[in-house]
């Protein structure tokens, strides 16, 4: 019998031809609301569970699979699986990195953009027939060039920023837990001193149990007052109610998300500000990222049925921290 690879809801690629005959395919397309029980159901006789960033793969998921040998995350971020006990049960977590590594850069950078250049107000403002003519002080924003980008988690993407931040002209300094060699003219430091002096900080940290909150009240009190906070790595890494309460202050000069606490809820302080420009979870939304995330998480997970070392595992320490 072929092992039983799951999949938990249809992907933008022909995974059936991807799959051939190395696998019996099951695809899970059910309303979102039935999902997770549906994946309670099925995931017990899978071998192999290609997952969603929204599906819970949490211990007690993974205890009532006997058999299952990878668990492939159709994503880079893996905070939705439980790696602990993935990693005590044997089984192997991978991603979807690099394919995805230019879409989601690029998003970050238009965020960036649009706070700078105030675009949601501008948008709103013809939207609503409110444009009166071109004035000299009309919807000033700021320039990049000449600015300090902050990246906090210097990895693909993060790395990605930085080398888009070069080509308008900024500096860049970064947080990473340690020195990257070759890192496009940008310099290391400590999280306080990226936060005092980017004009920009830009999330691109992992979601672990250490990056929590990472950014909150005092994170966000030491930003500089015309500083834009960006974030499209997970929405948990900000304390949402904190940067509320910053804007509301005028502490920065704006934010742009595209992450969020409880996604897909959004904080009704954040909706209604216009200093605040919020796009749905769109980083790898690219039609060629997300076929090639389809590609390499198919690959992954056929790679652990062949008995054979996935090549984007994760491993982890057992405080759930990826090494
Ligand atoms: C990821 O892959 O983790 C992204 O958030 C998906 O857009």
């Amino acid at each position: 019998m072929p092992p039983r690879l799951l999949l938990t809801h249809p992907l933008p690629a022909n995974v059936e031809a991807l799959v051939g005959d190395a696998a019996e395919l099951v695809v899970l397309d059910v309303p979102k609301a039935d999902r997770a029980d549906a994946i309670r159901t099925a995931a017990p006789e899978a071998d192999a569970l290609i997952t969603l960033l929204s599906d819970r793969v949490d211990r007690a998921l993974l205890e009532s699979c006997d058999h299952l040998r990878v668990v492939a995350n159709y994503a880079v971020g893996f905070d939705n699986v439980d790696l602990v006990c993935a990693h005590e049960r044997g089984v192997w977590v991978t991603t979807t990195p690099d394919v995805l590594t230019d879409a989601t850069a690029d998003l970050a950078f238009a965020l960036l953009l649009g706070v700078a250049r105030r675009m949601r107000e501008g948008e709103r403002l013809l939207h609503e027939g409110r444009f009166e003519g071109w004035a000299p002080a009309f919807l000033l924003g700021k320039e990049l060039s000449g600015g300090v980008l902050g990246v906090v988690g210097f990895g693909r993407i993060g790395q990605a920023m930085a080398r888009r931040a070069r080509g308008f002209g900024m500096d860049v300094v970064y947080t990473s837990r340690s020195e990257v060699s070759g890192a496009h003219g940008a310099k290391r430091v400590e999280l306080s001193e990226l936060l005092e002096r980017a004009d920009v900080v830009s999330l691109h940290c992992p979601l672990t149990p250490q990056t929590h909150h990472l950014i909150g009240e005092d994170e966000l009190s030491r930003m500089r007052p015309d500083a834009i906070l960006i974030n499209t790595a997970r929405g948990p890494v900000v304390d949402e109610a904190a940067l509320v309460r910053a804007l509301e202050r005028g502490q920065l000069w704006g934010a742009g998300l595209d992450v969020f606490e409880q996604e897909p809820r959004v904080h009704p302080g954040l909706i209604a500000r216009d200093d605040v420009l919020l796009l749905p979870h769109l980083g790898s939304a690219t039609e060629t990222a997300r076929r090639r995330m389809a590609e390499v998480a198919v690959h992954n997970a056929l790679e652990a049925l062949a008995g054979r070392r996935p090549p984007n595992a994760l491993q982890t320490d057992l405080d759930g921290r990826p090494s």
